[in-house]
């Protein structure tokens, strides 16, 4: 939440700070700033509403500079206002800043500060911060050199910190330097030649250079444009590690879609090819995961597992709950990273936990993971970002290379987790009493899912002919059984969170026990179906539905006998194992959330309220 660019070089600034926040905005989209140094003070430009406003705002000058700070803003504290948007620039003129996170005790700060004859024009906890940093740059001892006053002051002022900060820092004295730090919320240095840039994620970064430094918490870089100096608050110095970014410019791009969420629904074949790469026994009959840091007789101790993940990412818990007690018989739990890091869950010492995340940012998830650690469990992540923080603080994981997500709507990132889900249950499984021809026949299951999936997203046009007939309807029901249900959760939730419409998921059956209520012509159902043994009740809850003079959309899959005129409408999907089946259910459900939503006129990759990567609690 939040987008945060700085850049320091030879280049002109503003071009690049604007075209950064554009690959940031999915971060939050409320109000977008940028300022540029320049002799005589900050010039600074900000805006309520897209970065694309603020490009009309900063044409309107030049900005000659070559080292500037931006950002691009979800609000938290003060509401959408030219005033309350960052950068903001502390009342002795002194000191510019960006910041995405919350600043706690910002109202002690402001009284402290006001006694000391700061002002406020903001209501903003960030501007507290920033008219702390110049207080302190005020107070450091004359004598000291400059470039050390304002490291020093930046550092000074975050011990007094307390909350959540990934910032950067410009001071008019220092027409040189950048200061950039993070505390709980992502910040990377990427690294050029005699070029530096600080940002919250790397999609703004690899147009620049693919050398990143993934900062920790509590450490803070000071940048020039001949190098840069990475310390802790406390004053140690810090040896900082260069990576190198596998993203290309090209996986961020849009490319020919008319949006980010279409783009990755139609990436899924890649996607989930690129989950499977190179996971699997060379006999065929189980996975196999490099980096989870667990011998297998470890793995076999374990007798219980916990996920805990949020949104989406919770849905792709409870399908791996599903599917793990199904192939591997290991009880498992799923809880809501929020809910797991307040409540003092009894889990016993044979106890493996999961934390499940697409950024591997969102504070919540990131809290729970080091609730479980510091119980002594331990925990491993399944994340999409290589060295976010949550990948670098579970104790082993599974990276999910689904490439960069930037639609708001998770969908990608959800099919390479639920497939990923699969091939755990099957290895966990293999482990213990999943037999060799169980294996084998799951394996060739999940890699037939990417073919799968392609002649499911070659549906779209039909699936869009449904959405336009149903895109009126201010409700609507999603209902499965068994591990359809979290699917039936995720459709409900990528209907709602982009088109705007109540939208429910429930266990197929549960509707009698007070859902039906909702039934009627202007409530219609989403079902999913496949064949087995089951199909006959979920038929029967069709016609429940029918007899009320609701409307279905049937999912089903091909194999599947029901009766004629069973629902309105029906997307067919391929048959398949249960064990790929959550991913092609899936995917109808993305289409139709996504053609609603473009029905309805809604602004598909950025649905109100919402941003990506939720850094706030
Ligand atoms: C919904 C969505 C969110 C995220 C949730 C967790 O489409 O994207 O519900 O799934 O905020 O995000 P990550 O997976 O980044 O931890």
């Amino acid at each position: 939440m939040c987008g945060i660019v700085g850049y320091i070089g030879k280049q002109p600034v503003k071009r690049i700070l604007l075209e950064g926040l554009k690959r940031l905005e999915y971060r939050g989209y409320d109000s977008a700033g940028l300022t540029v140094y320049a002799q005589e003070g900050f010039q600074l430009a900000k805006t309520v509403g897209r970065v694309a406003n603020l490009t009309k705002a900063a044409a309107k000058s030049t900005f000659p500079g070559t080292l500037g700070i931006s950002h691009t803003r979800w609000a938290t504290h003060g509401g959408v206002t030219d005033a309350n948007a960052h950068p903001h620039i502390s009342s002795d003129g002194k000191i510019a800043l960006v910041h995405n996170g919350v600043i706690e005790n910002y109202a002690d700060m402001k009284r402290f500060l006001t006694t000391k004859g700061y002002t406020f024009s903001s209501e903003t906890d960030t501007e507290a911060l920033c008219n702390l940093i110049a207080y302190h740059y005020a107070k450091e001892t004359e004598g000291t050199p400059d470039r050390t006053r304002f490291f020093t002051a930046v550092r000074k002022s975050l011990l007094h910190v307390e909350g959540t900060y990934g910032i950067a820092v410009l001071c008019a004295d220092c027409p040189d330097e950048m200061v950039g730090a993070r505390k709980g919320s992502p910040l990377i240095l990427g690294v050029g030649t005699g070029e530096y840039l600080l940002a919250s994620d790397v999609a703004a970064i690899v147009t620049h250079t693919s050398n990143v430094v993934y900062l920790k918490d509590d450490e803070v870089v000071h940048l020039t444009r001949e190098g840069f100096q990475v310390m802790t608050t406390a004053e140690y110095g810090v040896e900082a590690k260069i990576d190198q970014v596998t993203w290309t410019v090209e996986d961020a791009e849009l490319g020919d879609f008319a949006h980010y969420m279409l783009k990755e629904i139609f990436d899924q074949p890649a996607s989930l090819e690129n989950a499977m790469r190179g996971r699997f026994s060379d006999d065929g009959s189980t996975a196999k995961f490099g980096g989870l840091n667990l011998t297998p007789h470890e793995l076999r101790q374990v007798d219980r597992i916990v996920f805990t993940a949020c949104g989406t990412a919770w849905h792709a818990c409870l399908v791996a709950e599903y599917l793990i007690e199904k192939f591997a018989r290991i009880p498992v739990e799923v809880e809501y990273a929020s809910e797991f890091r307040y409540r003092n869950a009894p889990l016993d010492k044979n106890t493996l936990v999961f934390v499940v995340s697409q950024s591997g940012e969102t504070i919540d998830t990131l809290a729970a993971l080091r609730e479980a650690q510091r119980k002594g469990y331990r925990c491993l992540a399944i994340t999409n970002v290589v060295g976010s923080t949550i990948a670098r603080e579970s104790d082993g994981g599974i990276y999910q290379h689904a490439g960069p997500e930037i639609g708001v709507a998770s969908t990608k990132a959800f099919t390479s987790q639920i497939l990923i889900a699969a091939m755990l249950a099957l290895y966990l499984g293999r482990m213990r009493d999943l037999s060799y021809a169980d294996g084998v026949e799951i394996v060739k299951a999940l890699k037939e899912a990417p073919g799968h999936v392609k002649k499911i997203v070659a549906q779209a046009e039909h699936i869009r002919s449904i959405a336009a007939k149903y895109a009126q309807h201010a409700d609507f029901l999603f209902l499965g059984r068994q591990a359809m249900f979290p699917i039936a959760l995720e459709g409900a939730l990528k209907l709602k969170e982009i088109s705007y419409i109540h939208a429910e998921g429930y266990p197929a059956a549960e509707m009698k026990h007070g859902p039906i209520a909702l039934i009627s012509e202007q409530c219609p159902s989403v079902f999913f179906a496949s064949s087995g043994e089951i199909l006959q009740k979920v038929v029967s809850n069709i016609q429940e539905v029918k007899a009320r003079r609701g409307k279905v959309i049937l999912i089903h899959t091909e194999d599947c006998a029901l009766p004629d005129g069973l629902a309105d409408d029906t997307i067919v999907i391929p048959a398949a194992h249960d064990a790929a089946l959550p991913v092609l259910a899936t995917v109808p459900v993305q289409l139709l959330s996504y053609y609603i939503a473009l029905e309805r006129g809604c602004d598909v990759d950025k649905p109100r309220n919402l941003a990506k990567s939720v850094t706030v609690e």
